[in-house]
């Protein structure tokens, strides 16, 4: 991988696409990338990416020396650096990641959301139409825009899932910013006629996994013997997907599916905070002395305090991804207890990527959300 721009390959092994991924360097989108490469090796892939806090260069490490990959630092709200890559790249396909993720964040300042989530989207979107447009709008060129259930707010214990024709109803300013972004992209398919497409994913978790999100963050704080703050009384219920499972998902929506439509994607996997986080203390307990751990204390249940509630707080979420499975044949490969074994011996195993990222930026944080 080389981090300089060069043109397009012109020998008789051109690649098949020319894909331009934004917020590669993140969670889901380094995932991504590295799914990408190993299941469409003949593709050239960009990675644009700012590099903010949630972004990591070292996220793509093993693929450096990948003569089709290049890493670009910069905003998806810069509309001349995106034309300029657009056309020097000649990309054809955007699989768009790039955002601010995270909802506690987001209530301590909204503006951020808004610029990356809103108008960075426009952005990226227009010039994508642009860029098109030069070409004499080819009908296989595709925008992917990757979204979130929380646009659909919150369910009752009873409520079927969120299918693609629930409302919308976010209640986060993160939800609301996301909700708005997937509002211009379904706009962009029917005024314009470009190609888009649309995911709806419940929460992921795996490798790569930002410290601040309540996977990540309860196993690092059980390794460093810390409070393991639950909100509330532990009661709201997520829907948990296997990352990997989620980027096979894109690529199947990516590469097979019709052009505006939106695929909600989930794990079938409803479990409540407290449960998910006693599971993640018997898996840690178990496992650590395996990759030479010597645990802080003798139980980690010890450590769960029950902490204040998140303004806003949805109760439940829960997807039905019938569409996606019966339109596109996806279904997840791993199921909650295979993917948290997997998720625990990688965090267990990458002291190296996580503990430099617990900075002072990172601590200044933590005190505001949880004291
Ligand atoms: P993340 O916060 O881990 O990564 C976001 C990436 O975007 C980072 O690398 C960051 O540097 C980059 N970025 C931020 N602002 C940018 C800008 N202005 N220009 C270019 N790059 C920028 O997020 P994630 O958890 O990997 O989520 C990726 C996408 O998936 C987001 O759009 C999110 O809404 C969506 N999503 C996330 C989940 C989840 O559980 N994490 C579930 C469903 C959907
Ligand atoms: P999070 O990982 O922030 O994802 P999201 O808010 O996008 O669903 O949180 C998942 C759930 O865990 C959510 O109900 C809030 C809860 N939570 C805690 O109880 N404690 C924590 O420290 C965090 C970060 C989250």
């Amino acid at each position: 991988m080389t981090t300089a721009s060069s043109s397009r390959p012109s020998s008789p092994d051109a690649p098949q696409r020319c894909i331009l991924i934004t917020g590669g360097a993140g969670f889901i989108g380094s995932n991504f990338v590295h799914h990408w490469c190993a299941a469409h090796p003949g593709d050239r892939v960009i990675v644009l990416d700012a590099l903010t806090y949630a972004g990591n260069r070292s996220n793509l490490a093993t693929l450096d020396g990948n003569p089709n990959l290049i890493f670009v630092q910069g905003d998806i709200c810069d509309a001349d650096q995106v034309a300029a890559l657009l056309k020097s790249e000649s990309i054809d396909t955007v699989a768009h990641f790039a955002a601010e993720s995270h909802v506690d964040r987001s209530i301590l300042g909204p503006g951020a959301f808004i610029q990356t989530n809103v108008v960075g989207t426009f952005t990226l979107l227009e010039q994508f139409r642009q860029h098109w447009l030069t070409q004499e709008q080819p009908s296989d060129y595709r925008f992917l825009h990757v979204s979130t259930d929380e646009v659909y707010g919150s369910l009752a214990p009873d409520d079927p899932g969120f299918s693609e024709t629930t409302p919308f109803a976010p209640n986060s300013p993160y939800s609301a910013s996301k909700a708005g972004s997937d509002h211009l992209v379904r706009a962009y398919f029917h005024t314009y006629g470009l190609p888009t497409l649309i995911t709806n994913c419940s929460n992921n978790y795996g490798p790569f996994h930002f410290p601040e999100k309540l996977i990540p963050l309860m196993i690092i704080n059980m390794l460093l013997g810390k409070p393991l703050p639950v909100y509330g009384d532990g009661q709201n219920i997520r829907d948990w997907l296997y990352v990997e499972d989620h980027c096979r998902a894109i690529d199947r929506v990516m590469t097979a599916g019709a052009p505006g439509e939106t695929y909600n994607v989930g794990g079938n996997n409803e479990v409540k905070n407290l449960d998910l986080v006693q599971t993640l203390c018997d898996l840690v307990q178990d496992m650590a002395p395996t990759f030479g751990w010597e645990l802080p204390v003798a139980s980690p249940q010890e450590l769960i305090q029950f902490v204040k509630d998140r303004p806003g707080h949805d109760r439940r979420y829960a997807i039905d991804a019938t569409k996606i499975q019966r339109d596109l044949n996806w279904e997840p490969e791993e199921t909650l207890e295979t993917g948290l074994q997997k998720t625990v011996a990688w965090y267990l195993s990458h002291r190296d990527w996580w503990q430099p990222l617990l900075s002072e930026e990172y601590q200044a944080y933590y005190s505001k959300v949880y004291t």
